[in-house]
């Protein structure tokens, strides 16, 4: 079956994630890109995942490191995500960051980051599912996060920031183990 790209985006695009900027060093040169496609995987072992294109500069870079962060976006960080989200050669040009445990680049202004190794890489299309092991993680800075929906920046609504009833289903998510969870 073949499917337009411009429907696939489009029906895809229904679907709001908050945004990472993925980042290492190699060669003492500060590297990232802006990177929609993260998740959490595992809590024992502690693991993520994302995608980046078989083409990324970056991927390549982290490959050769064997190491890199994930930088959760605040919503004042438009700017940051457009930079990152480029093909600049110098995306680091005027941000400040300080190096993780690891030494990857954690940007200022960031909500939280996730400190890594790459565990395991998986073939995916056009993309590679990078599986990392989490070393360590930084402090929360309880600020709102930047989100991306149809091929857009937008945010969350302070007073829709209610706690859902479901709240403890929430937490088992990624805390149970028993046979019924898919995690
Ligand atoms: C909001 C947003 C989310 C993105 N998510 C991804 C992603 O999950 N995977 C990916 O490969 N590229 C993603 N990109 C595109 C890369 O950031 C972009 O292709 C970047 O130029 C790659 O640069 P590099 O070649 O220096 O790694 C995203 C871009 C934006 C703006």
């Amino acid at each position: 079956m073949t499917l337009d790209p411009r429907v696939f985006r489009t029906v895809l695009g229904q679907f709001c994630t908050g945004i990472t900027i993925v980042t290492t060093v190699l060669d003492g040169k500060p590297i990232g890109f802006a990177c929609q496609s993260f998740a959490a995987l595992s809590l024992d072992p502690p693991l993520v995942l994302f995608c980046p294109s078989k083409g990324s500069r970056s991927w390549a870079a982290i490959e050769h490191s064997g190491v890199f962060a994930v930088n959760v976006l605040g919503e004042e960080q438009q700017q940051t995500c457009a930079r990152f989200g480029s093909r600049e050669a110098d995306k680091f040009a005027g941000i400040g960051w300080e190096p993780s445990k690891l030494g990857s680049p954690i940007l200022a202004g960031s909500l939280a980051h996730v400190d890594c190794t790459v565990e395991s890489v998986h073939d995916g299309g056009d993309h590679v599912v990078v599986i990392g092991r989490v070393h360590s993680l930084g402090e929360i800075t309880g600020e709102r996060p930047l989100l991306f929906y149809r091929g857009q920046y937008t945010g969350i609504e302070p007073d829709k920031t209610v706690p859902a009833p479901w709240r403890d289903d929430l937490e088992a998510f990624l805390t149970a183990t028993s046979a019924d969870t898919w995690l």
